[in-house]
């Protein structure tokens, strides 16, 4: 592809963990670093796009030419970008949202003696899926990549993925044993209605790098 293939375009990427309060110092979270979603952000932004970082709480600077929108939450993540998506014609689902949060967070800290039971129970409810719920309005117009991190079963989860969640394009990494979660290098397959490419393990910022040709070179499709 040329360079600069994304001039003129908004790219919204989701990237990191979100975090979900348990009371005033306890949250669930998890592993994920931010490195996949801020290497595509970089990358879509060194083809010349406008590039919209939604990001949980990462370690990471904020990409050249990067504008960041931190969150904390799923429910966060989601207002954040549902603003963003309607301007975007590209978005790329990389955050690691969790799929649960507690229930009835306490606003002070929650006492070992005083609180125990409120400790031991701490009961979850379902967050919003940010990326389905997105890509149900999507239009024809917008390329909507998601990603699956999974343990086993990859290609067939990530085309159940692909479908349940409206998706254009579903980021499948297999997790487990020191992969895809913190690495700096990842293996991932492209997986869309009726292609599957493989990229071979390589640095997280090369995956990004493929990936934005990949979209760029089906936004410039006659027709597209
Ligand atoms: O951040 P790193 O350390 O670099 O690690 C990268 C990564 C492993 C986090 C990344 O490559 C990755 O796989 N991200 C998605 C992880 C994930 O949560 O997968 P999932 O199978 O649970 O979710 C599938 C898709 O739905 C993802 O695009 C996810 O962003 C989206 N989703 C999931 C749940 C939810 N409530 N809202 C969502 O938008």
């Amino acid at each position: 592809v040329p360079a600069g293939a994304l001039g003129g375009r908004t790219v919204l990427v989701t990237a990191g963990p979100t975090v979900e309060p348990i009371d005033a110092v306890r949250y669930i979270s998890n592993y994920s670093s931010g490195k996949m979603g801020y290497s595509i952000a970089e990358a879509a932004a060194a083809q010349g796009a406008r590039v919209v970082l939604v990001s949980g709480p990462v370690a990471l600077p904020a990409p050249e030419g990067v504008e960041v929108v931190p969150v904390k939450t799923a429910r966060d993540m989601l207002a954040a970008a549902s603003s963003v998506f309607p301007a975007a014609d590209v978005a790329v689902f990389a955050a690691a949202v969790a799929d649960l949060r507690p229930a009835n967070p306490a606003d002070r800290k929650l006492k070992k003696g005083r609180d125990d039971a409120a400790l031991a129970n701490v009961s979850l409810t379902e967050n919003p899926d940010i990326l389905a719920t997105l890509a149900a309005g999507k239009r024809p117009d917008q390329y909507v990549v998601g990603f699956a991190a999974e343990t086993n079963d990859v290609l067939m989860n990530a085309h159940a993925k692909l479908k349940k969640k409206h998706a254009d394009m579903i980021v499948a990494n297999q997790v487990g044993d020191g992969l895809a979660f913190g690495t700096d290098d990842d293996e991932v397959w492209l997986v869309t209605a009726d292609d599957e490419v493989l990229l071979p393990l390589m640095s997280k910022r090369d995956v990004a790098r493929r990936l934005i040709e990949v979209v760029a070179r089906h936004l410039s499709r006659p027709g597209a």
